[in-house]
């Protein structure tokens, strides 16, 4: 194994510290990274949040967190004591133009006791209206100022739309330099959504066919079993489209479409995928009702579990009209992908979790079995499943057994699960400890956020200026509303049903 040089001293301060996404994510993945001994020697995590909670009262509300949701239980007493050991809180309102000088003098003290200045990852795990003032404050405090040391890390939603994400990139452009701003995307961090990367770029074998010429479409899927949970005040504000596509779907459509980068550096990546971004045909306002569909769940059975609509659910509006499900057909003006349509969609409440990229090819130029040989042919294809079962199969034709010329279809497969015994970090294990490295390359740039957000902005004006049209809803446990095949049998297409835990 390559010998890396050991980590700088870091404290990581979690702003809202007392939320879910610190107990559910953070904290499991940074416990995760201490068992795998892949945290610095000095180390320090410093809670914010307004809750009144002494040090303890927050390491057992964490320590219920990592046993619930850590990919690993907590199987030895000493690891956790060890960890904890490390955890500390202050309450702190940081809205208040007071707040902060507990956490700064908290910070000196913690760098004079190691006697010297450590690495400072300020995470805002914040609501959306609280993200500035929180920024505000480590600016007025100054403890986020040595560009080599200080890092942001922003969680989404990166704004609400376009002029609302320029205005945050403004805002914060100005307290910061970009360098120093990591923005989340946690799909960035999966491990299949990387493989993307070394799957079309370390094989000679695919990238000359990446392209108009053998491709035919595109299908990228993300679907969930999951409702809103509690999230229902947040999530009835945004919607499929702001929550998934915006962000996760985008993304992975860049990772699919991008040009080869000329080198592995964060920003020749992500240029890649802003070109991607830039060439995203523009949705015509009178043409929306064709290439972009949504839906909202009303009771259904999901895995065999009956479950209530999404208006009954808790803090949604009886009226509303948010989206649960959108479905996108998008075009890619460049010379690559002119022609090749690529289909989106994502939903909660649909049949099975999955999330996947099928890459469908053309068939033949020229055929020249005989009718009856190919009866059950079907076209080539590549699907990257990103979750669950991570892994690549790609279906191929071949002769069926026997004295007569007979084809039939094939899956090759590739699971990361037979091939490698080693288990899957999470997404939040590997972004976060890209950030204690200092290595920007799975985050989202300022430039890529706005092109991201240029994309659905118009879908969202239409969308929000008439609330009734095109809105239907969907049985909960199917996969969304009819219009969503409507929109691809119009270019004679159907979407590709992820077939999940087939040997
Ligand atoms: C989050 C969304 O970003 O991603 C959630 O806000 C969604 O609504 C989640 O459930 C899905 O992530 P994953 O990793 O479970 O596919």
């Amino acid at each position: 194994m390559p010998q890396t040089a050991p980590l700088a001293p870091t404290i990581v301060v979690i702003i809202g510290a007392a939320g879910d996404l610190a107990r559910r994510k953070l904290i499991p993945a940074l416990y995760n990274l201490h068992l795998d001994r892949q945290l610095p020697e000095r180390f320090a995590i410093v809670g914010v949040a307004r809750r009144p909670l002494d040090d303890d009262a927050f390491r057992e509300r964490l320590r219920d967190g990592v046993a619930s949701f850590s990919r690993r239980t907590l199987t030895e007493e000493t690891s956790w004591q060890q960890f904890a050991a490390a955890l500390s809180y202050l309450s702190e309102d940081v809205v208040s133009p007071a707040s902060g000088l507990a956490l700064s003098s908290r910070l000196t003290a913690i760098e004079q006791a190691w006697g010297q200045r450590a690495n400072r990852i300020y995470y805002l795990a914040v609501p959306p209206e609280m993200m500035e003032p929180a920024a505000a404050m480590l600016q007025r405090l100054g403890v986020c100022r040595d560009c080599a040391h200080d890092r942001l890390v922003i969680e989404k939603p990166f704004g609400r739309d376009l002029a609302s994400a320029q205005a945050l990139n403004r805002f914060l452009g100005e307290l910061f330099v970009e360098s120093q701003i990591y923005r989340i995307d946690h799909y960035l961090g999966k491990e299949t959504v990387q493989n993307i990367l070394a799957f079309r770029f370390a094989n000679s074998l695919f990238e000359p066919i990446w392209n108009r010429r053998y491709i035919d479409q595109v299908q990228i899927t993300v679907a969930e079993t999951v409702g809103v949970e509690e999230r229902g005040d947040y999530y009835d504000r945004a919607g499929a489209l702001r929550d998934m596509v915006q962000n996760h779907l985008l993304q992975l459509l860049c990772l699919v479409a991008m040009e080869p980068p000329i080198s592995f550096a964060a920003d020749d990546i992500r240029n890649k995928k802003v070109d991607v971004l830039r060439a995203i045909r523009p949705f015509h306002p009178d043409a929306i009702h064709r290439v972009a569909v949504r839906g909202q769940y009303r009771r259904g059975t999901v895995l065999g579990q009956e479950v209530r609509g999404y208006r009954e659910e808790p803090k949604v509006a009886q009226d509303s009209t948010t989206e649960t499900f959108a479905a996108f057909t998008f075009h890619i003006d460049n010379w690559r992908w002119q022609g090749v349509p690529f289909y989106l969609r994502t939903g909660k409440r649909l049949p099975t979790k999955v999330s996947e990229i099928a890459v469908l090819f053309h068939e033949p130029p020229h055929q020249f079995f005989p009718s009856a040989a190919v009866e059950s042919w079907q076209p080539n294809r590549i699907v990257i499943r990103i979750q669950p079962e991570e892994g690549i199969g790609t279906r191929i034709q071949v002769k069926q057994p026997g004295t007569r010329m007979l084809l039939g279809t094939a899956e090759m497969r590739f699971r990361y699960r037979d091939a490698f015994r080693t288990p899957t970090p999470e997404a939040y294990e590997t972004l976060l400890l890209d950030v204690i490295r200092g290595d920007a390359t799975l985050f989202m740039r300022a430039d890529q956020i706005e092109s991201a957000w240029q994309v659905v902005t118009p879908i969202l004006e239409a969308w929000e200026s008439v609330p009734a049209a095109g809105f239907s809803e969907y049985a909960a446990g199917t996969w969304g509303p009819e219009a969503a095949d409507l929109m691809v049998a119009r270019q004679r297409h159907s979407w590709l049903q992820p077939s999940v835990g087939e040997e």
